[in-house]
């Protein structure tokens, strides 16, 4: 338990022993630092519950913490507010307790196992924007569910099984109609075969095929057969599909390798596949298919809908299974796989009435639990300066490297060539960039849109990821010119800023937690900022390494080690490298 909720308790049973009983006690940060540290607002609702002033009951609460000597300058202001100061000793001791040992500043949750759907690229297609928000939202809930004591397994769900790999396999066969996939008499083995198709290729070849497919009814047709035929395993096409997804797949690695995105599961649409048959059967069973000009589909209104609600498609009349259907298979390969307690999606706000169709469809069968929470956490869009999703000159649609791209270029200009070996630059040009992509995206609120700046994320001041990477490294580098000296107490203060600076320290706890609730990292981004920025005040108002006062010096050295470990903490659950300098 955190020591802030341990104070929080203690603060709890020092009114209960005044006289009262507080429903949800909670003690805030003063919003009035002029008056305290803290403040206690619960003497008006008291009020109305034992029917006596405020002010007579906050006197009583006041009177009990007097007793306790870890509080000083106790103040009752206007009706009944309270507000509380910790003694600088008691301040410095609480530190000192998160110096020795981080889980001091951390509420732990109750454990319970999450899938977290988070990846979604697609087999054979360029990553785009959509896939980088997916990757650092995702990634980030992942590392901070665990840190705060959930079972999370982070799967990437690649797209890999819909009518884009029957595009490309139809295309890569009018290319190169010998090879032997598509001979019928072929008895060798596949896995033998060089394909003379690079990764490069497959992003040219896509886009060619799907603008193809939209001109010429002949084409599509052919592309929905060998879809089929790849979903029903027919040997050729489908040893070809395998092939596709492979060359591919390694591809989707290194980007996401780039990302800092760590997938435990990589597994892709195709994975559900297996599962299609027992999906089928629970549907029929339960009535629930309805058929519909040769397709299946299954009703998902509900009474209270107010808008139109789609009946959802879950096998097209040609016999292919479709995106909602995949969805189902996956909820069922998970159920009976990992059996989570929830399944997060974090996809493109843009997918919400899909996930609503699945997650009805689910409900309606059964298929996993009512206690199993389905959750759908959806993200707006980065746009570019025209507030339009962001695009290329050309007004393509941007890829994920070109965007780094884009943002490197940035970092680039920026770092210190003084400091940074020759041979290092480019690569620490590229953390700084993904770190300053990365926080950039957290920043806002998730389902937020927000524009693309490159130059914005890219400033060394301000709330950006640079700034934050150049001010922790520095803190690193106080505490190496300093280890010499003495570390690990906190006994004095001597501004109010470092008390501040404390005080931020003991909100951790909260902020971590309002972060999952929300399923959103703004607070996180945020709070790192103020707590850096704070930091940055104090460095420059004192010089730690050569201050004479050795009890002076050894509180900021520990000081500094404390906002130290926090900010990597929390750089790391932002899936942030810090480079050594920059
Ligand atoms: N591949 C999809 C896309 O690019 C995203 C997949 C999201 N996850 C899911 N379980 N449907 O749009």
């Amino acid at each position: 338990m955190s020591i802030m909720k341990e104070l929080n308790n203690d603060i709890e049973k020092i009114v209960e022993q005044a006289g009262y009983k507080v429903e949800n006690f909670s003690l805030q940060p003063s919003g009035r630092r002029d008056l305290g540290q803290f403040q206690l607002n619960d003497a008006m609702n008291l009020a109305k519950v034992y029917k006596k002033a405020p002010r007579m009951i906050a006197e009583d609460i006041v009177k009990e913490l007097e007793k306790d000597n870890k509080f000083t300058n106790l103040n009752i202001a206007g009706p009944g507010f309270i507000n509380i100061t910790l003694t600088d000793e008691y301040l410095g001791s609480l530190l000192t307790k998160i110096y020795n040992d981080k889980n001091n500043n951390i509420d732990k949750r109750e454990k319970k196992t999450v899938v977290i759907d988070y990846g979604g690229a697609n087999v054979a297609k360029a990553l785009h924007v959509g896939h980088l928000r997916s990757a650092n939202i995702g990634e980030a809930l992942k590392r901070l569910a665990k840190l705060l004591g959930y079972e999370v397994v982070g799967d990437a769900h690649l797209g890999d099984y819909g009518r884009p790999l029957g595009l490309v396999v139809l295309e890569i066969k009018k290319r190169y109609p010998d090879l032997p996939y598509f001979d019928e008499n072929y008895t060798g083995d596949y896995t033998e075969i060089t394909l003379p198709v690079t990764n490069k290729d497959l992003e040219e070849i896509y886009p060619f095929a799907s603008n193809k497919s939209k001109e010429d009814e002949k084409y599509l047709e052919e592309a929905r057969d060998i879809t089929f035929k790849i979903q029903n395993h027919e040997r050729g096409y489908y040893d070809l599909w395998k092939k596709v997804v492979e060359i591919s797949k390694a591809d989707i690695k290194t980007v996401y390798d780039m990302l800092n995105v760590e997938f435990e599961l990589w597994l892709g649409e195709s994975d559900a596949a297996e599962y299609v048959g027992e999906l089928t059967n629970i549907f029929e069973e339960k009535h629930a298919l309805v058929e519909s000009e040769g397709a299946l589909i299954v009703d998902v209104k509900e009474e209270s809908d107010k808008a139109p609600m789609p009946p959802l498609l879950f096998k097209r009349s040609n016999g292919t299974i479709s995106y909602e259907t995949t969805d189902l298979a996956t909820i069922l390969q998970r159920k009976k796989e990992i059996n989570p307690d929830e399944i997060w999606y974090c996809v493109d706000a843009r997918q919400e009435l899909h996930f609503e169709q699945v997650f009805r469809a689910t409900k309606k069968v059964g298929l996993v639990s009512d206690q199993v929470n389905l959750e759908f956490i959806g993200f707006g869009t980065m746009n570019g300066k025209d507030g339009k999703p962001f695009k290329t000159r050309d007004g393509g649609v941007m890829r994920l490297k070109g965007l780094i791209d884009l943002v490197e270029a940035e970092t680039k200009k920026r770092i210190n060539k003084e400091t940074v070996e020759e041979e290092k630059q480019e690569e620490v040009a590229k953390t700084v960039a993904i770190a300053a992509l990365k926080y950039a995206d957290l920043l806002p609120f998730r389902g937020t849109d927000y524009i693309f700046d490159p130059e914005k994320f890219s400033d060394l001041e301000g709330k950006t990821g640079p700034y934050l990477l150049y001010s922790t490294i520095r803190m690193k580098s106080l505490l190496n010119k300093g280890e010499n000296l003495e570390i690990g107490e906190i006994t004095k203060f001597k501004t109010e800023t470092e008390k501040d600076l404390a005080l931020t320290i003991l909100r951790l706890p909260s902020i971590l937690n309002k972060a999952l609730d929300s399923r959103s990292l703004n607070d996180i981004t945020e709070y790192i900022y103020k707590l850096t920025s704070l930091y940055n005040t104090f460095y420059a108002e004192n010089k730690i390494l050569t201050e004479e006062d050795q009890e002076l010096q050894k509180s900021w050295l520990t000081l500094t080690k404390i906002v130290y470990d926090i900010n990597m903490m929390l750089l790391d659950v932002l899936a942030i490298k810090v480079p050594e300098k920059m």
